[in-house]
């Protein structure tokens, strides 16, 4: 049999290979523009911008509601694997048998951590997982005949909530949070309606504190006709001591980015599985994984299903981590993870808490949002300030301006990976912070490769790939 051609058989005049009738019409480049470096200048480059970057592997990382934990070594070794790399998603059943046992297990995994009881691993992020959960409650009520166009959010609610909820092709409600910072529940009878699709939440809610009258809400939401959604961003605060379903949640999104350990931020690569009450399996993306006793397949025969959410079956390394922290963890260990990441937050909470105001009542879970209002107030020193400073102190900045009901908000999230020793640093760092200069303060970070950027231009004209820089500059 004749070898199959390739491109590189050809090389052109020039030295490039002559890609007539291998590439459509239009989308040959001639010249790469790509540039000219020798193999020292080029690792050089990469190390420095590592050196550049701020990662949890440097230094404290308390990124509330980013859930920043170490990322075990373990779990990249095994994602780096030539069984794992070399696989292919578009492989015949036949030759993916190890990997579709490892996500059927990783479902049964989160099935008993959630107490759902089924699972789809295809979402790609957690704001992923919540819009393909939006389009399975639209599912759900047009199977029903019911025509309900209205999705309730709490004002505390992550932005992608609403984001996903319009997306999916809901308008959006409103409800505010009560003194106490939970849901109020009279502003949410007021809300529910016939329109009423549902109302997502998540529990503890991103002031960190938990919503604790959750089964009377689901009890109003249930006796509406609607479904409760649980946005499990938070679910380290939870995990191991109660879940989802016990406090009367209909479906659920994970963030196994966050929760189990996998490496994420920027974007990506993240995982963001649905797992569903047994009477919203029939809308699950297909194709669903399934085991005979002897042989893993994959079962499009699901017509409800609201079809393919993802290209493939899901991000395959960040799941195959997460498994590996699960298995790793254990149920105790599990447990553990929750109830240290509570005490941590707790403990960092009572240290600086004469220095900043921590609105709303107590305890908190995992993560707690102190103002720096009095800060600017008396010294001019914004939340943003104090962000920026903290970098000096080779501490990550919390979240901040994160939720827009704490003014000045910085929002704290040490994880339980932070030893005591660092607990008292990001401590230290903050406390100091409250007392310095505020023309110091100012003008951090100081001990950076780059000071303050305009943070409006970076976000709105990034410059991610070379042929744009070489377009802007002409290097
Ligand atoms: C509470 C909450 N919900 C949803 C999300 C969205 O998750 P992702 O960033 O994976 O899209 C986040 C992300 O920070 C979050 O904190």
């Amino acid at each position: 049999m004749p070898r199959p051609r390739l491109i590189m058989d050809r090389p052109s005049d020039e030295g490039y290979p002559d890609v007539e009738g291998y590439v459509p019409i239009g989308m040959e480049r001639k010249k790469m523009h790509l540039p000219k470096v020798d193999e020292p200048e080029l690792i050089r480059h990469y190390i420095g911008l590592s050196r550049d970057n701020f990662g949890t592997d440097n230094g404290p990382y308390p990124l509330g509601s980013c859930t920043m934990k170490h990322n075990p070594k373990y779990a990249d070794r095994l994602a780096s694997l030539p069984e794992v790399t070399r696989m292919h998603p578009w492989m015949d059943d036949g030759y993916t048998q190890g990997c579709l046992e490892i996500m059927h297990r990783m479902e049964m995994a989160l099935r008993c951590i959630s107490g759902m009881d089924a699972i789809s691993l295809q979402p790609s992020a957690g704001a992923h997982g919540e819009y393909t959960s939006m389009l399975m409650v639209r599912a759900y009520h047009s199977s029903r005949n019911e025509e309900r166009d209205e999705v309730i959010v709490p004002d505390s609610a992550h932005g992608t909530n609403p984001a996903s909820a319009a997306m999916a092709g809901f308008k959006v409600v409103e409800v505010p949070s009560a003194e106490d910072g939970c849901v109020d529940l009279g502003a949410l009878e007021a809300a529910l309606c016939p329109r009423t699709a549902a109302l997502m939440l998540t529990n503890p809610n991103t002031l960190g504190i938990f919503e604790r009258r959750v089964k009377e809400l689901a009890e109003m939401v249930h006796s509406c006709g609607a479904l409760l959604y649980y946005d499990g961003a938070n679910l380290n605060a939870i995990m191991g001591r109660s879940n989802p379903a016990a406090m009367g949640f209909d479906m659920v999104h994970f963030n196994l980015h966050k929760t189990f350990a996998t490496p994420h931020g920027g974007g990506g690569p993240g995982s963001g599985p649905v797992g569903v009450r047994s009477f919203l399996e029939p809308f699950l993306p297909i194709p669903r994984i399934a085991y005979d006793g002897e042989t893993f397949t994959l079962d499009w025969a699901h017509p409800q299903s609201i079809g393919k959410v993802s290209s493939n079956l899901g991000n395959f390394a960040v799941i195959l981590r997460a498994y590996a922290y699960i298995l790793r963890q254990g149920g105790d260990g599990l447990k553990g993870c929750s109830e240290r990441a509570v005490l941590n937050a707790n403990y960092l909470k009572h240290r600086i808490e004469k220095y900043y105001d921590v609105p709303f009542s107590d305890p908190r879970k995992h993560e707690f949002v102190a103002s720096a209002a009095r800060l600017k107030k008396e010294k001019g020193i914004r939340a943003l300030d104090v962000a920026k400073r903290m970098i000096d102190y080779n501490i990550h900045p919390p979240t901040i301006y994160f939720p827009s009901l704490v003014e000045e908000a910085l929002m704290i999230e040490p994880t339980e990976d932070e030893s005591l020793e660092s607990l008292e640093r990001i401590a230290d760092a903050l406390i100091t912070i409250a007392h310095e200069d505020p023309a110091v303060v100012l003008a951090a970070p100081e001990n950076t490769p780059v000071g303050r950027v305009d943070e409006a231009k970076a976000a709105k004209d990034a410059i991610l790939s070379y042929r744009r820089l070489h377009a802007i500059r002409g290097v």
